[in-house]
Order: structure tokens, then C-alpha cells, then sequence
């Protein structure tokens, strides 16, 4: 007994010392983030692991909800009522408009940025994307760039039904339409409104082309969103809607990519941290799935997850936030988490040796299209606009998608919807 006291108290002690040791040395971090499904969970562990070696605390905030916008809505009453997590996800131009609100400064991570020269670790787009203060301070890290012009689909289907990856919105029609009178799901679909705005997007770029997706919804030039071309678009996602299943209002982004896993679907259109749950699953592409860009001209949607570093008070608060984002612009977490993830490495300097051919095609993609002009914010994913703009076209989006609305409708309630939120 009195044996037994002892050794609990030894392990009482051991395990007090292991946590409040190095916690003084590594500082802690509440981290709010929306990184709950298998894959994403998987890759979130490698940098709480990161973290605690370092003798950093991690508190976990995770907030369910594919895309954010759950996160962000709890992450605007934290800051309303004073109270910022120590780190949280967050993306595009947000970043800034937290800025202006005066809640970021005084840039406590800038020092790390500039100790270790992120300028010369990141492109210039990314960078920004990252910095506050005029566009002068680092305020935020980037772990990832995402694309979001993707097919995924489940081989064994397509080779069983002598389909090929479609290279065209037509192309993918009369698949699709081949597949629906063979009784399978095309086209997995989680009616959720961001989920609907993701596939939107997709089909802008490439119904419509570069220059379009800029004028039409990085710029919001009237004349483009109202355009015909904007009909056209809603044109195909209504096609597109007639190819999902009864089962899709509600349903989360990595059940349908189970489906396409699993058989029951063909196709799914969803950016690449599908193949975060294609990896985690074990599933190899070329051999279990395949992945292709929807159909567009060289077309890239980008997405960068990075995460905000607010001000904060105290100095075990301030030293988590430095090493947080030292560990997240680390070179071999840059590898090991975007193996997991499914996208690629933010740091330009990351040899992409182990990555499968996905991403490296990703990485190739981006490069031309960087060149030729493709390479272009996603605004389904909050890189493209302001949250206000951002909803304003997402809501039009979704009421569309899961109504009868006229595509020309569509585009005229686009342009209204717009209007009234600038
Ligand atoms: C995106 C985010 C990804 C992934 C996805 C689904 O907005 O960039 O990392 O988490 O949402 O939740």
C-alpha cells in the first residue's frame, strides 16, 4: 500500500514535471481551428506533437464544420467579447480586416518572420496573404496551399463503366449521365452551402475562363456577374445538381468523398484535402482513385490555410505564439503535414519527391498558371473577399443550387446581392 502511494506519487510527479517543465519554455496556445474529419485530424497531429516536444501546451479548440464558417462565427464572438484564442485558422483577406479592427497588432510573430526570413521562404502572393500592418508585418503563417479544381473519382467505377477522367464540362456530362442510367451516383454532393460554393467556383473557371473568374468574382465587376456567361454557369450547375442523390442536403464533405471511396459515387468536385481522407483510408492515386483539375484554361484556385496570431497578453501566451509559428513554417512539418493534408508545401523550398502524383501535379499546375495568368484565389474558401462579399455570392449560390431558380435569375440576384453588400 504504502508502496503504492509512492510510486503514484513518483508518477504524479513525473508527469507534473514532463507538462509544467518545458511549458515554461515553449508557452502555450489555444488553437481554434475546424480540423475534425479523419484526414485533417491526422495532419493536425503532427503539429501538436511539434508543439509538446518543444515543451509547448496545446489547448484544442475545434470547431466542426467543413470550410470554416462555423469557426469563423465562433471566432467573432471570442474577439467581440475580448477574449482571442491564442492562434487560430483563418484565411484571405479576414487576416486583414481583423487588422483593421485593431486587434492584431503589435504583430507579436513579426520577429520570428523576419528571424527567419519567411520573404525568401514564401512567393510573394502568399506572403502578403500573410501580413498585416499596410501589408509590412507578418501576422499570420501559412502551412499549405490547397487547389480547389478537382475530380476525384473511384477507378474501379470508371474503368467498369469504360470511363476516362473527363477533360471537359461536356465530357463529364454525358459520363455522368451514363452512370446515372447504370444506377450509380455521379456526382457525391454535401448540400452545405460552402460545399455549393466550392463547386460554383470550380464551374466559373471553367465555364467562363481566367479572366472571368477575376472580373466576375475577385473583382466584382457588375457587368461580368449579371453576363451571360454567368448564365452559363449557373446553366451547368444545375446539370450538376441533377447529378447528386437524395441523400445531399446537410451531408459533411468527407461522407461524400467516402461514397466515391466506397463505390457508391462516382465523382466528387472538392479541393484536395479529399485526398487528406483518400490517404487516411489508405487509398493510392492512379491505383484506387484518380485525380484530375476540372476542365478549365490552365486554370489554379488557390486556398492557403494559415493561422492568425491576435494580440494577446502574457509572456507564456506570447512564447506559444512564437513557437507556433516557427514550428509551422518548419521545413520537414511543411513535408509531413501536407503529406497528410493532401495539399502542398506553402515554403517554396520543400522537395516534393515523397508527394504522389496529385500533388505533384499541383505543384507543376501552379507554376504554369502562376505564369500564364490561372493562378487564382478560391472565394469559396475565404482568399478571394471580404466575408461580407464572400456570403453575399455564397447565399445566391445555394439558394439556386437547391431551388428551380432561373439561371438568369441566378445571375441577376448575383449582381443585387453583391450590390447591396458593398
Ligand atoms: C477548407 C480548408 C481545408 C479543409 C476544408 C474542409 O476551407 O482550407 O484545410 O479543412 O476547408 O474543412
Amino acid at each position: 500500500m504504502y508502496k503504492n502511494i509512492l510510486k503514484l506519487s513518483a508518477g504524479l510527479l513525473l508527469a507534473a514535471g514532463m507538462t509544467a517543465g518545458p511549458a515554461m519554455a515553449g508557452g502555450e496556445a489555444e488553437v481554434l481551428h475546424w480540423w475534425t474529419s479523419g484526414g485533417e485530424a491526422k495532419a493536425l497531429k503532427v503539429l501538436k506533437d511539434d508543439f509538446a516536444k518543444n515543451g509547448g501546451t496545446w489547448k484544442d479548440m475545434p470547431v466542426a464544420g467543413g470550410g470554416g464558417d462555423a469557426a469563423m462565427v465562433t471566432l467573432k464572438a471570442r474577439i467581440v467579447s475580448g477574449d482571442p484564442p491564442t492562434a487560430a485558422q483563418i484565411k484571405g483577406p479576414t487576416i486583414q480586416e481583423y487588422d483593421d479592427e485593431g486587434v492584431v497588432g503589435p504583430y507579436n510573430i513579426h520577429a520570428v518572420a523576419s528571424a527567419e526570413n519567411w520573404d525568401a521562404l514564401l512567393s510573394p502572393q502568399v506572403a502578403n496573404h500573410m501580413k498585416c500592418d499596410g501589408f509590412t508585418k507578418y501576422c499570420a503563417a501559412p502551412v499549405n496551399i490547397h487547389r480547389i479544381d478537382w475530380f476525384w473519382a473511384n477507378k474501379k467505377v470508371l474503368d467498369a463503366n469504360g470511363l476516362k477522367m473527363p477533360t471537359s464540362w461536356d465530357e463529364f456530362n454525358a459520363a455522368a449521365k451514363k452512370l446515372k442510367a447504370a444506377g450509380i451516383i455521379p456526382l457525391a454532393h454535401g448540400g452545405q452551402p460552402w460545399q455549393d460554393a466550392t463547386v460554383f467556383e470550380a464551374v466559373a473557371l471553367g465555364i467562363g475562363g481566367n479572366e472571368f473568374y477575376q472580373k466576375a468574382i475577385v473583382d466584382l465587376d457588375m457587368n461580368a456577374l449579371g453576363s451571360s456567361t454567368m448564365v452559363k454557369v449557373f446553366d451547368q450547375m444545375r446539370i450538376l445538381q441533377g447529378f447528386t442523390d437524395e441523400g445531399m442536403p446537410g451531408r459533411d464533405w468527407n461522407v461524400a468523398t467516402g461514397m466515391v471511396m466506397n463505390g457508391k459515387a462516382a465523382f466528387q468536385i472538392m479541393g484536395d484535402w479529399a485526398k487528406g481522407e483518400f490517404a487516411n483510408a489508405g487509398l493510392k492515386p492512379g491505383e484506387d482513385y484518380y485525380c484530375l483539375p476540372t476542365p478549365s484554361n490552365h486554370g489554379y484556385l488557390y486556398n492557403v490555410d494559415s493561422f492568425i496570431f491576435f494580440s494577446v497578453k502574457g509572456k507564456n501566451k506570447i512564447e506559444g505564439q512564437k513557437l507556433l509559428a516557427s514550428l509551422m513554417m518548419g521545413k520537414n512539418f511543411q513535408k509531413v503535414f501536407n503529406l497528410y493534408k493532401g495539399s502542398i508545401p506553402a515554403r517554396l523550398d520543400v522537395p516534393m519527391d515523397e508527394f504522389d502524383l496529385c500533388a505533384k501535379g499541383s505543384a507543376a499546375d501552379l507554376n504554369y498558371s502562376a505564369m500564364t495568368g490561372g493562378l487564382l484565389p478560391s472565394f469559396a474558401h475565404g482568399m478571394a473577399l471580404k466575408l461580407a462579399q464572400k456570403g453575399a455570392i455564397q447565399d445566391v449560390v445555394t439558394e439556386h443550387f437547391n431551388s428551380d431558380m432561373s439561371s438568369q435569375e441566378a445571375a441577376s440576384r448575383l449582381v443585387r446581392a453583391v450590390k447591396d453588400s458593398l
